[in-house]
């Protein structure tokens, strides 16, 4: 079958290629799926330039893309919630050949039915921008109907599912964005719009029970200015914390380092009595059926930018590190 392969650590242009790879067989716990749609991440070309290798180091070729939607093949033995010839979403482990190829394995424990109101391209762009939301917002920050929350970059593919995710459970959305895309943000629920390149938006909002920082840098620090006493700063880019650091079975040392780069961070946050979590996404099949579902009942809508095919996945990856993606980034095969 044909694949989008990782050739080596590197740019877009120079370290993809696509290539037949042998169809991946599956475990007893898995799904084989047929993909009709995926969807690419800033993980995907983050992975490539080798952001992550300190973390975990991969083998090449490797497959890319972490997103599917797609009919279900083959089950393995001890797979009994699907069955071949549903139609599925997945965020696939890391562990796997990318989603960029004509079929993909899924742990069952992964995987959601999709509802037959959505099609594939909406699918494929929930999984890894969807639950990197709903872990945030819910799982970790437990937004409640009534607080208050920023959420950085809201026109971005988690930004703008996290926008409809938190105005779902009743919170109050601020969110930070260039001027063109105003108005998407304002169509997606946010009460409060903050363009970022007219205004400071450190000057604009105050007393929050929650920041969604998907930016890092110095947004992270800056999110201890803007929350209430005993607010949550939850974050996908900023400074590893502990918690992190032992999931990712880091050693005492890299800890030690970890946590003087943090410092900073640690202090504003016991300053304002205030939680502090950066968080690595997971894949998660309940969540994602939970998360299909609000797309099922409109309760949000796929934001998709652009559509590329198969053939052209490279160009899209290309688009996508530009990082002016309005919404997700799909790939129909
Ligand atoms: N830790 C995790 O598990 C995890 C999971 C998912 C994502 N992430 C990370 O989270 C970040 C966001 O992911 P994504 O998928 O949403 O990326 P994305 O779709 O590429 O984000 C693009 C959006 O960012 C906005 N943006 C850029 N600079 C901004 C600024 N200074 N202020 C406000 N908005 C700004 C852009 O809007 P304008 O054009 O208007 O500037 C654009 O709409 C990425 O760095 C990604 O790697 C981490």
């Amino acid at each position: 079958m044909q694949a989008l392969m990782m050739t080596k650590y590197g740019d877009i242009t120079s370290s993809l290629a696509f290539q037949n790879i042998t169809k991946p067989t599956i475990s007893t716990t898995q799904l084989l799926i047929e993909v009709h749609a995926s969807s690419i991440n800033p993980f995907d070309y983050k992975v490539l330039k080798g952001d992550f290798k300190a973390f975990k180091k991969i083998t090449f070729p490797h497959g890319i893309g972490r997103d599917v939607s797609g009919v279900v093949t083959e089950i393995g033995d001890e797979v009994t919630n699907f069955k071949v010839g549903d139609t599925v979403l997945s965020r696939i482990g890391e562990q796997l050949v990318g989603t960029i190829a004509q079929y993909v394995a899924s742990e069952a424990k992964h995987t959601a039915l999709k509802p037959d109101q959505i099609t594939h391209q909406e699918a494929a762009s929930i999984p890894l921008a969807g639950l990197t939301a709903w872990q945030g917002l819910v799982t970790i920050a437990n937004l409640k109907a009534g607080e208050k929350v920023l959420i950085h970059a809201g026109s971005g593919g988690v930004g703008t599912i996290a926008i409809q995710l938190a105005k779902h459970l009743g919170a109050f959305v601020a969110t930070t964005t260039s001027t063109p895309n105003v108005d998407l943000v304002k169509k997606l629920g946010a009460d409060q719009v903050i363009d970022y390149k007219k205004e400071d938006y450190l000057q604009q909002v105050n007393s929050f029970g929650v920041v969604f920082d998907t930016m890092g840098g110095e947004h992270t620090l800056d999110a201890f200015k803007v929350i209430k006493e005993g607010g949550r700063v939850v974050s996908v880019n900023g400074e590893v914390d502990d918690i992190l650091a032992r999931e990712l079975g880091l050693n005492f040392i890299i800890r030690k380092i970890l946590s003087l780069k943090a410092k900073k961070i640690t202090q504003a946050a016991a300053k304002k009595t205030a939680m502090y979590r950066m968080f690595m996404m997971s894949s998660n099949g309940p969540q994602l059926a939970e998360l299909a579902d609000l797309y099922m009942q409109n309760k949000i809508q796929a934001v998709i930018d652009r559509s590329y095919g198969f053939t052209e996945s490279i160009e899209a990856l290309e688009y996508l590190s530009k990082g002016r993606a309005k919404g997700k980034v799909v790939i129909t095969h």
